[in-house]
């Protein structure tokens, strides 16, 4: 099943096209990776979708909904949930309170329920997260306190609180040494058995050609290829556009 269908989609910073009729589709269930040089528009892409970023034409269709034009609220709680490339960590929180305040927005009925017969703090979802990440040992830490590979995980575990549909992930290996890459992939590669499909941009080819189903590769705001990694590695658009000329025989960036 489609669950993200990008149409067409145009985004424009002052005078500059940074998309240009971008179509891409992402099954549910995928993995999918979103790679270009630097200023091709991949965080544009991501910015656009969550509705940071304005569409100037195109379509966004997300589980069946249009929302091209819905606010950026609107989207997270369809099940569009974004990382950031600064981490966006709270200081002054624990770890578990970090991924608590990020846990699904209650329904109105839940809202309700609360107030006429108050509960002690549900957990459930953070607590998921600390199993799934492995972060119990740094629970009660603050992000400061921890290694930049934790505060990586508890980033994604921030987003990953709210049970996203659809995660987008705009450079989650940068910084990240090789270990703590690896230990990236491995867990991204089981968010799909828990109802999480992975949009993931990325610079390190180890971490994408490591756990991607497709790539798309975009350059000058346009795809200009897609396939499995295998075939977009050997495919010489995709070369041109990392080395800034055709390759010469043999040649890989
Ligand atoms: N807020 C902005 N205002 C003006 N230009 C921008 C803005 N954000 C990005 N750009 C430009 O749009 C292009 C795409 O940028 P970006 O999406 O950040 O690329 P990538 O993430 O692939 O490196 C670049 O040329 C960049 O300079
Ligand atoms: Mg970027």
């Amino acid at each position: 099943m489609t669950l993200l269908d990008v149409d067409r989609l145009s985004v424009r910073h002052g005078v500059m096209l940074a998309l240009d009729g971008v179509r891409l589709q992402v099954d549910e269930g995928r993995i999918v990776g979103l790679i270009g040089p630097n200023g091709a528009g991949k965080t544009t892409f991501i910015d656009t979708l969550t509705g940071f970023t304005r569409a100037a034409d195109g379509r966004i269709t997300f589980d069946g909904r249009d929302l091209t034009r819905a606010p950026a609220h609107q989207r997270s709680r369809a099940g569009l949930v974004r990382t950031f490339q600064s981490l966006e960590l709270f200081d002054d929180m624990t770890v578990l309170d970090n991924l608590a305040v990020s846990t699904r927005t209650p329904s109105l009925w839940g809202t309700i329920t609360d107030a006429l017969w108050p509960r002690s703090d549900d957990l459930t979802d953070a607590h998921r997260v600390l199993d799934l990440l492995e972060l119990w040992p740094v629970a009660d830490r603050l992000p400061g306190e921890l290694s930049n590979g934790q505060r990586h995980m508890v980033a994604l575990g921030r987003a990953l609180a709210s049970r996203p549909r659809l995660l987008l992930l705009d450079e989650p290996a940068a910084g990240l040494d090789p270990a703590e890459t690896r230990e990236l992939a491995d867990t991204l590669r089981r968010l799909p058995s828990i109802g999480t499909t992975v949009l993931v941009v990325d610079h390190d080819m180890s971490l994408i050609m490591g756990v991607c189903d497709i790539v798309h590769v975009l350059d000058f705001g346009k795809v200009v290829a897609s396939g499995t990694p295998e075939q977009v590695r050997h495919n010489p658009k995709v070369i041109a556009a990392y080395l800034g000329r055709p390759p010469a025989p043999g040649e890989r960036p």
